[in-house]
């Protein structure tokens, strides 16, 4: 049998040798498992006599205990090399700057449409909202274009498969103008029987459709429309007005605005509405930026009002348009592409 303190000695070797916890827990059983040599010597002991026996144990029970000793000093050295090697290779840099939670930005053309809003709304104008899915009354018929009027085919339509409640198809609107009737004829209601009328003053952003799409149109893309009614206004204020808030919008006092004659079958008389910078890259060159005029007489009648008595002024500006100047944008596919490197220049 072999001494005792020959199986420790053994053993101290064997576990400072080892490296790794699975092979530590092999070489436990080598001493202390079922065949082991500790166990044998406790097998050994039942041959003894019974003074012997006694002394004997203790002494194996001892070094039992010392092998435990030394295996639980190893296991715990194994697992601190451990941890100081992945303290070494998996290094934390406490002082990095934390991932922040990324943040949504506002469109550039709805920044367009939130300051279109905002001028407005600070020389008392409403805003008003309204269907994209129209009748052909509001969208032509109210607006003076009657079935196969030629100046129907100047707007491109989106028919939508489904019909209002006289039988024509609807339409995407082609543009906000339908707001003007809409507005109208609800303010009408309102004050029905007052007299005068309260004036209308308000403004419709919103989407707009027509089958274009190239560097400056797109099948959906936005307008804002103007309208203002009373009874002793002329083009005076609206142009006044206009030019107010061009020079506010682009933050320019001296842009310049004139109107050219053009034509739209809901105003008469009717015009364009240019604009040019004083400064910057377009400098001296007239851009059109809107479509206006006088509402036609048969117009004011549909809104509910006396033509005789009342008149009224409308606009109808691209928000894409003006957002392109602001911020000299060349494309306006950029607008609906959804690049983010695009976008985030905006937010
Ligand atoms: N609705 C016209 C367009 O889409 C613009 C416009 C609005 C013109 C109001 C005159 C008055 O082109």
């Amino acid at each position: 049998m072999a001494e005792l303190s020959d199986i420790v000695a053994e053993a101290r070797d064997l576990f400072n040798s080892i490296k790794d916890s699975a092979r530590l827990e092999e070489a436990k059983a080598k001493f202390l498992g079922k065949t082991g040599s500790i166990t044998e010597q406790l097998k050994g002991l039942g041959k003894l006599p019974i003074e012997a026996k006694k002394a004997a144990g203790e002494k194996i029970n001892q070094a039992k205990s010392e092998i435990e000793v030394m295996l639980n000093a190893r296991r715990d050295f194994i697992e601190s090399e451990k941890m100081a090697a992945r303290l070494a290779t998996e290094a934390l840099d406490v002082t990095l700057p934390g991932r922040l939670p990324q943040r949504g930005g506002l469109h550039p053309v709805t920044r367009t449409q939130k300051r279109v809003e905002e001028i407005f709304r600070s020389i008392g104008f409403d805003v008003a909202d309204g269907p994209e899915i129209e009748t052909d009354w509001y969208n032509f018929t109210a607006l003076n274009s009657p079935e196969n009027h030629p100046a129907r085919s100047m707007q491109d339509t989106f028919y939508i498969d489904g019909k209002d409640s006289s039988g024509k198809q609807l339409v995407l609107r082609t543009h906000t103008s339908p707001m003007q009737v809409r507005y109208a004829n609800i303010h009408a209601a309102k004050y029905k029987g007052h007299d005068p009328m309260p004036p209308i003053k308000v403004i419709a952003p919103g989407r707009t459709y027509r089958v274009d799409s190239d560097a400056t149109h797109s099948p959906m893309f936005h307008q804002v429309e103007g309208l203002w009614i009373d009874e002793n206004i002329s083009f005076a204020d609206l142009k006044g007005v206009y030019t107010d808030f061009l020079r506010k919008f682009f933050e320019s006092d001296d842009l310049q605005v004139r109107f050219r004659p053009s034509f739209f079958p809901f105003t008469e008389p009717s015009a364009e509405i240019d604009m040019m910078f004083t400064e910057g890259p377009n400098k001296g060159r007239w851009l059109e930026i809107s479509g206006s005029g006088q509402v036609h007489p048969t117009v004011v009648r549909n809104y509910g009002f006396d033509p005789e008595r009342y008149v009224g002024f409308a606009f109808g500006s691209g928000l894409e348009r003006l957002t392109m100047l602001r911020y000299g944008i060349n494309d306006l596919r950029l607008f609906f592409d959804g690049d983010l490197r695009f976008l985030r220049q905006f937010s």
